[in-house]
């Protein structure tokens, strides 16, 4: 793994982003991973600014998103579909029919669990992951416990990660308690993640994830393992890391 520290939380994403624009370009139909989160709207907002430029195109792409909340139809405001809309698909040229987002208002949570694995693992991994963690080590929804699924699945939120995604909602809004995630099979199987987070409140947890021990209890730990990841952070974000660092000036 590449650490890739930068002064500002710009910086980084614009440096996520020119990487994103050149990966993308090496491949002939890019398949690949988005997420949602506060993190990757800068990363969003410069990939829309390349596309405006003329410097990249989104029209060969299919996209597959990590997650998206049970309950949520993807007209709701807060839904990670609905996300993906304002702060990229809305402003870019990827057919809608090669954007894909697991149907929150499914009356059956596993069976499209299920579809959307086969869907995302298909017969070829994902060119492209991009990346982030949550305050308590998640990484899609892959909530620390006991033991971690290698499959899209049926997650419960915990109370942790519903307070922090409070954010999101308007006042008096409940956070819905359950989510369809993408496992740790297709994260790991992609060629390669580009990994983003800033901020003083992710420096602990990337210490944890980086640093520490590979346990269920962070899930990010694991991404230690993969063979191409590259990590974009901002100096906040970075500061309690020593190992594997790059620090751009
Ligand atoms: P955040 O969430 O970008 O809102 O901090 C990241 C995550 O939960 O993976």
């Amino acid at each position: 793994m590449k650490i890739n520290i930068y002064p500002t939380a710009e910086e980084a994403d614009y440096a996520a982003a020119l990487r994103f624009t050149e990966i993308v370009k090496s491949v002939i139909k890019p398949k690949i991973g988005l997420a949602t989160g506060t993190t990757p709207i800068g990363f969003y907002a410069q990939l829309v600014k390349f596309y405006q430029k003329g410097v990249l195109s989104f029209k060969d792409m299919t996209t597959y998103n990590l997650d998206e909340y049970i309950g949520l139809s993807p007209d709701h405001p807060q839904s990670f579909a609905a996300f993906m809309d304002n702060h990229l698909f809305s402003a870019i040229d990827l057919p809608a029919a090669q954007r894909n987002i697991p149907h929150g208002d499914t009356a059956d949570s596993h069976l499209e669990a299920e579809r959307y694995n086969s869907l995302v693992e298909g017969n070829s991994p994902l060119d492209l992951q991009l990346m982030s963690i949550g305050l308590n080590g998640h990484i899609g929804f892959n909530e620390p416990g006991e033991t971690l699924s290698t499959s899209a699945h049926l997650v419960h939120l915990t109370e942790e990660t519903r307070e922090v995604n409070k954010k999101s909602f308007t006042q008096g809004e409940v956070v819905p308690s359950s989510a369809i995630t993408l496992g740790l099979g297709a994260i790991m199987k992609a060629k390669r993640i580009l990994f983003l987070a800033k901020g003083d409140e992710k420096a602990e947890i990337l210490k944890q994830a980086f640093e520490g021990p590979l346990t269920t209890k962070v899930p990010g730990s694991f991404l230690q393992l993969h063979p191409h990841m590259e990590v974009f952070l901002d100096k906040d974000a970075a500061k309690y890391l020593t190992v594997n660092i790059n620090v751009v000036t």
